[in-house]
C-alpha cells in the first residue's frame, strides 16, 4: 500500500518560484512513490479573493500550472477544496474541540494582529480548515515549505485531541520540509512572497524574468574585489537553477572577482529561463484546452470527494452523529 501525499496552494494568482522549489516540484518527483493528492485551496483564498471571476480563472490557471510542471493527471488526484464540502463539516467538528488561545499562536494570525489588520474568523479558523483538508485524506506526508511547518504542527495536534476525545481516527500526518528550499528567498532578501511584492513568477516571459533579475539587491563592492557567492542572495537564487558546471561559472564570477554584478545577473536569468523554459512551453500549449483542464479538476474533485465522505462517516459515528 502506498502512503497517501496530501499538500496544497492557494489559487491567489501566478504562483513564484518558492511555491515552485518549497512545494510544487516535490509534488511532482513524489508522484510515483505515493497517492498523491495536489489541491487547490480555494476556500481558504475567500479570505482574499472575492470576486468571482478572478476566483475562476486563478482556479483554472493553478491547473494548468500543476500540469506545466509535470504532474500527470493519471497518476494524481488534483482537485479543488470546495468540491469536497465535507472538509467544512470536518472544520467545525475540530472547531468545537480547540480552544481560542491555542489558535492565537498562529503565527498568522499573530502576524496580522501584529500588522492591525482587521482578521475575518475565516483568517482566525484558517489552521482548523487546513488540518481538516489533511486529515480527512487520511494523508501521511504533508510537503510544504517553512512558513507551513506549524500549520501542519497544528494539525497533527487536532487529530491528536480527536482521538483522545473520540478515540483512534485520524493520522498523525508529517510535514516533509526540504532544507534547502524551506525558505526560498525573494529579490529583496526577504522570503519570497506575493505580499511583499518580492518574486520572480514562475510563468512569465523571458524579459520579464530578466528585468526581475536585474533588481536583485546587491552591495557596493568594486568590480575587482574577490567575493563570497554564499554571502548574495542573488547566488542563492540562482542555486536553485544550475547543473554542476553552470554553478562552478558563477561561483567563478564572485570569486576572482572582475565581472561586474550586472554580467552576473544575466547569467542568473539565462540559467533561469533555461530551466523555466521546457514548462513555460509546455503551459501554453495547455492554456488552448482549458476544456480538457476541467475535465481533469472535475474526476479529481469525485475521486477527493468519494474518500471524504467515506471518513466523515467514520467520523459521524464516533461523535454520535449518525
Ligand atoms: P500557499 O498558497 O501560500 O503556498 C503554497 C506552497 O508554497 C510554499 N511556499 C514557499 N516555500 C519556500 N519558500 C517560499 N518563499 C515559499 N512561499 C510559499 C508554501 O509553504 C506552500 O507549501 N495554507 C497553504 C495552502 C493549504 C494547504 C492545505 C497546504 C491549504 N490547506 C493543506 C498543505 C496542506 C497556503 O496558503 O500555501
Amino acid at each position: 500500500m502506498k502512503k497517501t501525499l496530501l499538500t496544497g496552494i492557494q489559487p491567489s494568482g501566478n504562483p513564484h518560484i518558492g511555491n515552485y522549489f518549497g512545494m510544487m516540484k516535490q509534488v511532482v518527483d513524489m508522484q510515483d512513490e505515493y497517492t498523491t493528492l495536489p489541491f487547490i485551496a480555494n476556500l481558504h483564498s475567500l479570505n482574499t479573493i472575492q470576486n468571482a471571476e478572478e476566483m475562476k480563472k486563478n482556479i483554472t490557471n493553478v491547473v494548468i500550472d500543476y500540469l506545466a510542471i509535470g504532474l500527470d493527471p493519471k497518476k494524481v488526484t488534483l482537485f479543488k477544496q470546495s468540491d469536497v464540502p465535507q472538509t467544512t463539516e470536518l472544520c467545525w467538528i475540530f472547531n468545537t474541540i480547540v480552544t481560542m488561545p491555542y489558535l492565537m499562536r498562529a503565527h498568522a494570525f499573530k502576524d496580522a494582529e501584529a500588522k492591525n489588520k482587521e482578521i475575518s474568523v475565516g483568517t482566525f479558523d484558517y489552521p482548523i480548515l487546513m488540518a481538516a483538508d489533511i486529515l480527512i485524506q487520511d494523508t501521511d506526508v504533508v510537503p510544504v515549505g517553512k512558513d507551513q511547518q506549524q500549520h501542519v504542527e497544528m494539525a497533527r495536534d487536532i487529530a491528536e485531541k480527536f482521538n483522545r476525545i473520540y478515540g483512534e481516527t485520524f493520522k498523525l500526518p508529517e510535514a516533509i520540509i526540504k532544507k534547502e528550499v524551506a525558505v526560498v528567498q525573494g529579490t529583496d532578501g526577504q522570503k519570497m512572497s506575493k505580499s511583499y511584492g518580492n518574486t520572480i513568477p514562475l510563468f512569465t516571459s523571458e524579459e520579464e524574468t530578466e528585468k526581475i533579475v536585474m533588481t536583485i539587491a546587491m552591495d557596493s563592492k568594486g568590480i575587482e574585489e574577490k567575493k563570497n557567492p554564499d554571502d548574495y542572495n542573488l547566488y542563492k537564487i540562482a542555486k536553485l537553477f544550475v547543473n554542476k558546471e553552470q554553478d562552478t561559472e558563477i561561483r567563478a564570477m564572485f570569486e576572482n572577482g572582475g565581472v561586474g554584478y550586472a554580467e552576473i545577473k544575466k547569467y542568473t536569468a539565462k540559467i533561469i529561463n533555461d530551466y523555466l523554459r521546457p514548462m513555460r512551453e509546455k503551459r501554453k500549449e495547455l492554456e488552448k484546452n482549458p476544456e480538457r483542464v476541467l475535465e481533469i479538476l472535475e474526476k479529481g474533485g469525485k475521486i477527493a470527494n468519494e474518500r471524504a465522505e467515506k471518513k466523515m462517516m467514520n467520523v459521524r459515528k464516533k461523535c454520535g452523529l449518525r
